[in-house]
């Protein structure tokens, strides 16, 4: 049997003969690990791979695709409708988010057979978690596993149409000596298990855990391998949970599902005004709600902001994850272009939860806060904005506008503020007040009565 050694970057995949600090690759230090390779032993009873030949695209049927209902409306609304025979979803989340409870209910609710692998947790400890959720399943097997091979071969014998896998950083193949939870044992695992899918057509959903970065542990490569990748966020003292799709090759990743947190399971979250509604803050001036985009996904945010008068000489201007220069900017916008006195007060601004967005459009939302806390009079926590502006006051169209406002809608915002230059886009398909401003001047005038 040989044996050989290489160092895997854990950072990004990428793999060496010799051990580096650096990774040429990903640039990260200190990331490359040793991982034993040992070829020849252990074989897995995946079939080989069909011979195809190259077909006509107009020859392709198209037969409507069968999604496995799973009966969990927020699942199959990120999704896109449902889940697709031999498909992998892979599941990523902080620790202690909920990503087995989510699974499991999941499990539980379906009435065809399921197999839920766990490599985590015991045969009792499954049992406990599914008696909180109060669910008396028919057709759900445990299996407490964390062989490859050995899964493979509970599917074959118990054919389920749904498999769970509880998680893929526990789960190792006899062909590789690593560990489990090293580069070679995640990727070459969720290989296997994605050739599998694709022969038996059964569907998978993967648990990955999240690393420090805040990406599925393992490598990037994880990602590109699996069908579907689901992120599940939320703060874990805060109830509420956000299921992102983040890529999904048989719908869009513009939807999220939105769950709570409760002593006997996730509740589906139907009305997520909610969730804006609930945080508090509600009658506090300096407060608004910011409808951004995160890459391609909307996304909306609270920004604060704190105007007092200055102590010292120089007024303070302070922000944490906000640009200090875009800020010195907005602020130079409202003395200059609406004439309001602000060069002596200090202004703190504070993006809620810290996330760092890099988004033009949260100027408006910057100015209305800053103003609403300087006039102290409270913007209701259901109107949001989203519009970038130009150093001569003017309010700016900004991308993917319908993406913000339907996020919006969604999340239970009654009026948004948008630029009165957005062009050719049609806003009677939305069921919300918007509210088109070109300057400045007009937003305090709309929002504060006066000038
Ligand atoms: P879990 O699904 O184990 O998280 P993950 O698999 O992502 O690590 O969820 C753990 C948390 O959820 C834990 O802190 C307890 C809480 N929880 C509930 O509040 N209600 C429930 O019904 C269950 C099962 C868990
Ligand atoms: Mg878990």
């Amino acid at each position: 049997m040989a044996k050989k050694s290489k160092y895997v970057c854990s950072s990004c995949g990428s793999n060496s003969a010799t051990w580096l600090g650096k990774c040429p690759v990903c640039g990260e230090w200190n990331t490359y690990e040793e991982e034993i390779i040992t070829t020849g032993k252990g074989s897995i009873n995946v079939p080989k791979l069909k011979e195809t030949k190259p077909v006509k695209i107009k020859d392709i049927s198209t037969k409507t695709e069968v999604r496995l209902d799973s009966k969990n409306a927020e699942l199959n609304r990120v999704l896109g409708g449902g889940i697709i025979p031999g498909s992998l979803t892979l599941l990523g989340g902080e620790p202690g988010i909920g990503k087995s409870t989510l699974a499991l209910q999941v499990a539980l609710d379906l009435d065809v057979g399921v197999l839920y692998v766990s490599g985590e947790e015991s045969l009792q400890q499954i049992k406990l978690r599914a008696n909180r959720i109060n669910k008396n399943a028919e057709n759900c097997f445990i299996h407490a596993e964390i062989l490859l091979e050995n899964i493979i071969q509970t599917i074959d014998n118990i054919k389920p149409e749904l498999v769970v896998i509880d998680s893929i950083q526990t789960i190792q193949t006899e062909k590789l000596e690593s560990t489990p939870g090293t580069v070679s044992q995640v990727r070459e695992c969720t290989t296997i298990i994605q050739r599998y899918a694709k022969q038996t057509d059964i569907p998978f959903i993967i648990i990955g855990h999240i690393n420090k970065e805040g990406s599925i542990a393992g490598p990037k490569i994880l990602e590109h391998i699996v069908d579907t990748v689901l992120q599940f966020e939320g703060d874990r003292n805060f109830m509420y949970r956000i299921l992102r799709g983040i890529k999904n090759r048989f719908g869009s990743t513009s939807e999220i599902g939105i769950f709570e947190m409760k002593s006997d399971g996730l509740r589906e979250v139907n009305n997520p005004s909610e969730l804006l509604m609930s945080q508090g803050n509600d009658n506090v001036s300096g407060v608004t709600i910011s409808a951004t985009l995160e890459g391609v996904r909307p996304l909306l945010i609270e920004i604060q902001a704190l105007v007092s008068s200055a102590v010292y000489g120089t007024p303070q201007r302070s922000s944490t994850t906000f640009d200090l220069r875009r800020l010195n900017m907005l602020l130079a916008v409202l003395e200059k272009r609406a004439g309001f006195r602000l060069s002596t007060k200090d202004v703190f601004l504070n993006i809620a939860g810290g996330i760092k967005i890099i988004d033009t459009a949260m100027d408006l939302s910057v100015i209305a806060s800053i103003l609403s806390s300087d006039l102290d009079i409270a913007i209701p926590k259901n109107v949001c904005f989203a519009g970038e502006i130009g150093l001569s006051g003017e309010v700016r169209p900004v991308s993917r506008i319908e993406q913000r406002i339907s996020e919006a809608q969604k999340l239970g915002i009654i009026e948004i503020y948008i630029s009165k230059f957005t062009k050719n886009i049609d806003f009677s398909r939305f069921n919300i007040k918007i509210t088109q401003v070109g300057k400045v001047e007009e937003v305090f005038r709309n929002l504060f009565g006066r000038k």
